[in-house]
């Protein structure tokens, strides 16, 4: 048996929601990154998990790596496996509190590096997408306060996802993008602080009505068809059709009305919070339009403070070893 495995990952950022699909749909982008790698080795004692490091621009401001060393910790109990010493060394490229899946991305990572280390090592069965990613949503309940897997599921899967849970068992459905999809993302230069996602997912009802949740039932599927049958149009209009979560958080986040204009008037299809907030997505097509929306996104910022227009490309491949 070899003393020690090691494994890095790396991980892209996600953009939850878009809008009408709160919790159940989410698109990976190639915009920012993180990294762990996982080094596995045998220990006799009782299993030891840790972080070896923590780098990259993100470091500090993430404040640690919590919810990859939960995501490593579900994959061994799912696993069954103990006896085993598990080091991350996580590189945050994502930033944090941003609504860019960035805690999502480090869980992600981790549950890939680890499961494939212990496959390595010790010839533990590889887990399937979906308990990767029930793996990493564990991961991140803990920053969130609930578990929620839309982000992780992005983050591992590629592209955009569908995530369902029913019965007891989470399904998640791969959609691949529209060929010409173009993101604009204005990300604030400033996050909200911790405990954002926590926040602004206790200002949403805790109850809704029969009619409410059919209403947003049939957004959210509108949203699913628009971007499975690469209806860019469709999709920008379904993703602002919310009206249960988005205006809620809406009135929270600086500056939203401002850019969300902005956007449609540089010729977005829609724009919505990305995630919880506070970056923006919005969804353009070609690479051209993407910058124009996302400059003048930054412009209508301006009041509210420094951000960056970012515009990126959805990520497809799912995640694997580097
Ligand atoms: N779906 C989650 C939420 C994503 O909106 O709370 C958080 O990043």
């Amino acid at each position: 048996m070899a003393w020690e495995e090691c494994v890095r990952v790396r991980a892209p950022a996600s953009s939850a929601n878009l809008g009408s699909g709160f919790d159940a749909i989410a698109l990976a982008h190639d915009s920012f990154y993180d990294e762990v790698e996982a080094c596995v080795s045998p220990r006799t004692a009782s299993t030891l998990v840790y972080l070896e490091s923590l780098e990259g621009p993100y470091a500090i401001e993430s404040g640690g790596a919590t919810t990859a060393l939960e995501a490593a910790r579900a994959i061994l109990e799912r696993l069954g496996v103990g006896g085993v010493r598990v080091s991350l060394s996580v590189y945050k490229g994502v930033p944090p509190g941003r609504g860019l899946g960035s805690s999502g991305a480090s869980a992600a990572a981790a549950a890939v590096a680890v499961s494939e280390a212990l496959h390595r090592l010790l010839g533990t069965p590889l887990p399937g997408w979906e308990e990767l990613v029930e793996a990493a949503g564990r991961g991140e309940a803990a920053a969130a306060g609930a578990p929620h897997y839309d982000n992780v599921a992005a983050s591992i899967l590629g592209g955009i996802v569908v995530v369902a849970r029913s019965h007891g068992r989470l399904t998640v459905y791969k959609i691949k993008p529209p060929s010409g999809m173009h993101i604009a993302l204005l990300v604030p230069g400033a996050a909200p602080g911790p405990g954002k996602t926590r926040a602004m997912r206790s200002i949403l009802p805790r109850s809704i009505t029969l009619g409410e949740a059919s209403a947003y039932a049939s957004r959210a599927a509108l949203l699913a068809a628009a971007l499975a049958s690469g209806d860019l149009v469709a999709a920008g209009k379904a993703m602002m059709m919310d009206e249960l979560v988005e205006p809620r958080r809406a009135r929270l986040t600086p500056c939203y009305e401002e850019a969300v204009a902005a956007a449609l008037n540089a010729g977005a299809y829609g724009a919505s919070l990305s995630g919880a907030g506070p970056s923006i997505i919005a969804l353009a097509g070609g690479e051209a339009a993407a910058r124009r929306v996302a400059d003048a996104m930054r412009e209508a910022y301006t009041p509210c403070g420094d951000a960056v227009g970012v515009t990126a490309r959805p990520r497809e491949s799912p995640i694997k070893p580097l």
